[in-house]
């Protein structure tokens, strides 16, 4: 392994600030013992946003122009945690200076730089440079239970999946415009989290083959502009001048998979839900849900009692379960997990392949970019479908052959 490693994030606003905290915590968790972490910079446009984060997360310094991070010789790692549009240009301007780069999903805004990026990490990777995309729910120990809970046969065939992510961040008319009401159809809650549902869904029922009855919807369709620096889902002042809102607040979509059919529903105007990511499979032995407002537990039904107990029982997430054992300084059964600690366990992944930890040896590697251009034609296809009235439409298969071939992935759940 390399002596130490010094990393970058750049973009201190809402998943910026989890990519900092996670470079922070990555070493404590987990063995082997992690080279040394140097936790060199933060960079933001914002000045202020950059100089709070680097104090308050213990980075050397910040930078406002990433331009500095690409150029720093003490830096070899960077997360890349701004708006989807401007992925593109930071990413590719990162690899050419050889700086091994996790780039937050979506890759990006457009499948057409999204295809770029992958052809920049490819050549990159073909230098020894490390590219990946941030797929983080894949951490999760519940939903990597119910893959093994699928993989074993102990649900049995899988007849159909469901699930919903409901977001409320955009359900007030008066939380203002930001990158993130403005783009395509399909950019909206579906590429933000819905972008998350689609690789889960794939993770568990396997490669997508065709989408149907997409439809989309915009449930406010302005917002005012705000007055000084919008952050994450914050609000703030606003001004009176309105602008027009260009994806959309809803989405929902049918699909087909390797294993099973399924359906899928998008939110970030359903009240009451700041962040409700729920899934459940049904198989012909039983059933299984987890969902992130309780992740640490998941649920089973088996058929195994089929008189006056019959129904779903609760399992706490413990060492006994996959990405769990180390994982946490204090990893006893029922102490509670949360979607912070997914950051660190991605950060510590990233940072075993950088280190050269063997790939048996590792946590489940980061998926490469042309696993986040899948992502992105699978979304794009949902799109497609809406456009044509929730025609059915094919989605291409994954180039990358890892989240859409079944079977393959167990060294995904053994650590
Ligand atoms: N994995 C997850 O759970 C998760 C959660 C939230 C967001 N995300 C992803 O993270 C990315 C960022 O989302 P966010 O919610 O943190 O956004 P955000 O709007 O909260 O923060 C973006 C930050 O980037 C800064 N910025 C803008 N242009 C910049 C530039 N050229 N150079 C450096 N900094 C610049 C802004 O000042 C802002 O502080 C998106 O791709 C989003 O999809 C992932």
């Amino acid at each position: 392994m390399t002596s130490s490693i010094g990393v970058a994030v750049i973009g201190a606003g809402m998943a910026g600030k989890a990519h900092a905290a996670a470079f922070r915590a990555a070493s404590t968790v987990y063995s082997p013992v992690l080279p040394e972490i140097r936790l060199v910079a933060i960079g933001d446009v914002y000045a202020p946003l950059g100089q709070e984060a680097a104090k308050r997360f213990g980075f050397e310094r910040h930078e406002s122009d990433w331009k500095a991070i690409a150029a720093a010789d003490d830096i070899d790692v960077v997360s890349v945690v701004v708006a989807n549009s401007l992925h593109r240009e930071i990413v590719e301007g990162l690899l050419a200076a050889g700086k091994h780069v996790l780039c937050e999903k979506p890759l990006s805004d457009t499948i057409e730089d999204a295809r770029a990026m992958a052809d920049a990490a490819r050549e990159a990777e073909a230098r020894g440079t490390v590219a990946r995309i941030g797929f983080s729910y894949l951490r999760a120990p519940g939903i990597a239970f119910m893959r093994q809970l699928i993989d074993d046969g102990r649900i049995g065939d899988v007849f159909h999946f469901s699930a919903h992510y409901w977001t409320d961040y955009g359900c007030r008319p008066d939380v203002p415009i930001s990158w993130r009401y403005q783009g395509p159809a399909g950019s909206g809650a579906l590429g933000d989290v819905g972008s998350h549902l689609s690789y889960i869904a794939e993770h568990l029922c396997g490669g997508v083959q065709e989408v149907s009855g997409g439809r989309f919807h915009t449930s406010i369709t302005e917002r005012p502009k705000p007055i000084g620096q919008v952050v994450g889902h914050s609000r703030g002042n606003v001004s009176t001048e309105m602008s027009p809102v260009t994806n959309d607040d809803y989405a929902t979509f049918n699909a087909k998979f390797e294993r099973c059919v399924g359906s899928i529903e998008v939110s970030r105007v359903a009240a009451g839900h700041p962040n409700s990511l729920s899934i459940e499979v049904f198989g012909s032995k039983g059933a299984a849900r987890w969902s992130q407002t309780n992740p640490s537990q998941v649920e089973v039904m088996l058929h195994d009692e089929l008189g006056d107990l019959a129904g779903y029982r609760t399992v706490p997430l413990g060492p006994a379960h996959p990405h769990y054992a180390g994982g946490w300084a204090m990893d006893a059964p029922g102490v509670g997990i949360g979607q912070n600690d997914l950051f660190v366990h991605q950060a510590r992944a990233f940072l075993e392949e950088v280190a050269g930890l063997p790939e048996a040896e590792s946590l489940p590697r980061c998926k490469s970019f042309d696993d986040g251009v899948h992502n992105m034609e699978f979304l794009a296809a949902v799109a497609e479908s809406a456009a044509q009235g929730g025609a059915t439409v094919q989605v291409p298969a994954n180039a990358a052959g890892t989240t859409n071939t079944v079977g393959t992935n167990t060294q995904e759940v053994a650590r």
